[in-house]
């Protein structure tokens, strides 16, 4: 379980503060999938960020498996690591390197020998749907080829926790449903939790178990999508689900 409690972070603009995340507590459960939406600048990308240890929280706690991450040390913070996978829109491959070893990195990183590189790699490329695939360049893949690439990269350390900010918004629909499906399959097939950070409300509503509606920094409303879909209480969560409201 993922147990968040009065985070609140900060950033400096101008030398003004700018309250990015105000207050937010809340519970994850595992093996769930919970979507967070809210306009631009709601402080989505930067609860994920907290959530996964690249920026630190002026204060507030985010307690993984019962495990505090902020009175983590170093050792500690990089095995945490290895448990949380990280996708984001912009896929960031390495265009230099093939799939085999974009996939390999965190492996390399983590110190696993050759063999198990190997034989886990392969797994994964399965697990994805790239199978013969392995030895092409980035720049020679499709944008739903290249976020699967990402995703196979993300889950590489077997992960308990799958992390995705915006992971389809750079594709057409179609390729959005099917990378959607891949990630239902993880989440079944590798038991991870994930959590997804997107603006579309139609994904949150076909494959998400909970929503977590953000706005300035705040939670307005949360719950499971079934609930929160069809009764919206916030009228943040009316205007985002638009029409249908
Ligand atoms: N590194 C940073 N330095 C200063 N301000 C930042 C930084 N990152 C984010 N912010 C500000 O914090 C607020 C929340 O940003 P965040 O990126 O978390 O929003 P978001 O909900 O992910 O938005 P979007 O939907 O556009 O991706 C915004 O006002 C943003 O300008
Ligand atoms: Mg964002």
């Amino acid at each position: 379980m993922i147990k968040i409690t009065h985070l609140t972070k900060t950033y400096q603009v101008n030398n003004q503060p700018l309250l990015a995340l105000d207050n937010i507590s809340m519970l994850i459960e595992d093996k769930s999938i919970t979507g967070i939406i809210g306009m631009s600048g709601a402080g989505k990308s930067t609860l994920l960020r907290v959530l996964s240890g690249l920026v630190s929280p002026d204060s507030g706690g985010v307690l993984i498996d019962g495990m505090a991450i902020m009175d983590m040390d170093a050792k500690e913070l990089r095995s945490l690591r290895k448990r949380i996978g990280v996708v984001f829109q912009g896929y960031q491959l390495l265009m230099q390197k093939n799939v085999f070893k974009n996939i390999a990195f965190p492996l390399e990183i983590a110190g696993y020998d050759k063999e198990y590189i190997h034989n886990r790699v392969h797994q994964l490329v399965d697990l994805v749907g790239l199978s013969g695939k392995e030895l092409q360049y980035p720049a020679k893949l499709s944008g739903g080829q290249m976020q699967r690439v990402a995703i196979a990269r993300a889950m590489a350390t077997n992960p308990s926790i799958l992390l995705c900010d915006e992971p389809t918004s750079a594709l057409d629909s179609v390729t959005t449903k099917e990378i959607m499906k891949l990630l239902v399959e993880i989440n079944q097939k590798e038991n991870v939790t994930i959590i997804i950070v997107t603006h579309e409300v139609g994904i949150v509503r076909s494959i998400c178990h909970h929503v977590i509606v953000l706005d300035e920094g705040k939670i307005e409303e949360e719950g499971l999508v079934s609930n929160v879909f069809t009764n919206p209480k916030a009228q943040i969560t009316k205007l985002l689900l638009g029409k249908e409201y």
